[in-house]
């Protein structure tokens, strides 16, 4: 981009496989012995899981048998900060997680905060997997839901402003083996070799939420975003042979 140019604020929607699909793969494929889930609503994530479950969400919408073959499956209502207050899921499935799908509150202070929390009880090799950290266009990635999208399509979308924290752990935590996927519609992130023992985010709270608060999507662009988040397309992991090579429990 030359100067005075206005940086482009969407891009074509993304053309991976659609992301339920991808966290199907990831169960099948990986068969976590333990797996917890932030942001569950109607349950269409949470239904894919058979193992012990722990499932955080204060509004909880499930109509339909999510539990299927899971031996365990347990439902906290109530927001994840009170659940992480409260309670130890490595205590409540009786090890640490293989697994966590985090889809919560959209902000990334809020989803900073799930990572760190969900990190602590998670073995070094599992697979933390944040939903909705690809925007497609900057007015759906704004931190307060807003009708004007440029793409009609994109009427009622809201991703929030967890790129930020996608970026973040990029940025910070390098340590991290973090893979983002283009799934529909809204990209999803993969990230491994964790390390429970870290207390880097809670040691620095205040100042990663104001750096990650400093960045502007409109003044980046959503091109440059995707770019940052070195997005990859959902064919390098749409197999079980393609993740072993990537991830193992
Ligand atoms: C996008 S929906 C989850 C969708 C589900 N994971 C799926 O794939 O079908 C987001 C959910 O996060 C829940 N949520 C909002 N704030 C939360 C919080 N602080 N802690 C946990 N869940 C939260 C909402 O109640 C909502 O049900």
């Amino acid at each position: 981009m030359t100067s005075g140019q206005t940086p482009a604020l969407a891009v074509p929607n993304l053309r991976g496989a659609v992301y339920l699909d991808i966290l199907r793969l990831l169960h099948r494929a990986l068969n976590p012995r333990r797996y917890l889930e932030i942001g569950t609503r109607r349950g269409d994530s949470l239904v894919l899981a058979e193992c012990p479950t722990i499932s955080i969400d204060p509004k909880l919408e499930i109509t339909s048998d999510v539990i299927g073959a899971k031996s365990q499956c347990h439902f906290y209502q109530m927001p994840s900060d009170r659940f992480f207050e409260d309670f130890d899921p490595k205590a409540i499935l009786g090890g640490p997680l293989d697994m966590a799908f985090l889809d919560g509150m959209h902000l990334c202070e809020f989803l900073l905060r799930d990572f760190a929390n969900t990190e602590k009880a998670c073995k070094r090799n599992a697979v933390v997997v944040l939903h909705d950290c690809v925007p497609v266009e900057a007015a759906i990635a704004k931190r307060t839901f807003t009708e004007k999208t440029i793409n009609p399509v994109h009427y009622n979308w809201w991703t929030g402003d967890v790129w930020r924290t996608l970026l973040l752990l990029i940025r910070r935590r390098p340590d991290l083996r973090i893979t983002v996927l283009d799934a529909q519609p809204t990209g999803l992130a993969c990230i491994t070799n964790l390390d429970p023992t870290s207390t880097f985010i809670d040691d620095n709270y205040a100042d990663l939420v104001a750096e990650m608060l400093s960045w502007s999507l409109e003044t980046m662009g959503v091109p440059a975003l995707l770019e940052a988040l070195r997005v990859t397309s959902t064919s390098e992991l749409d197999s079980a042979e393609k993740l072993y090579r990537r991830f193992w429990l």
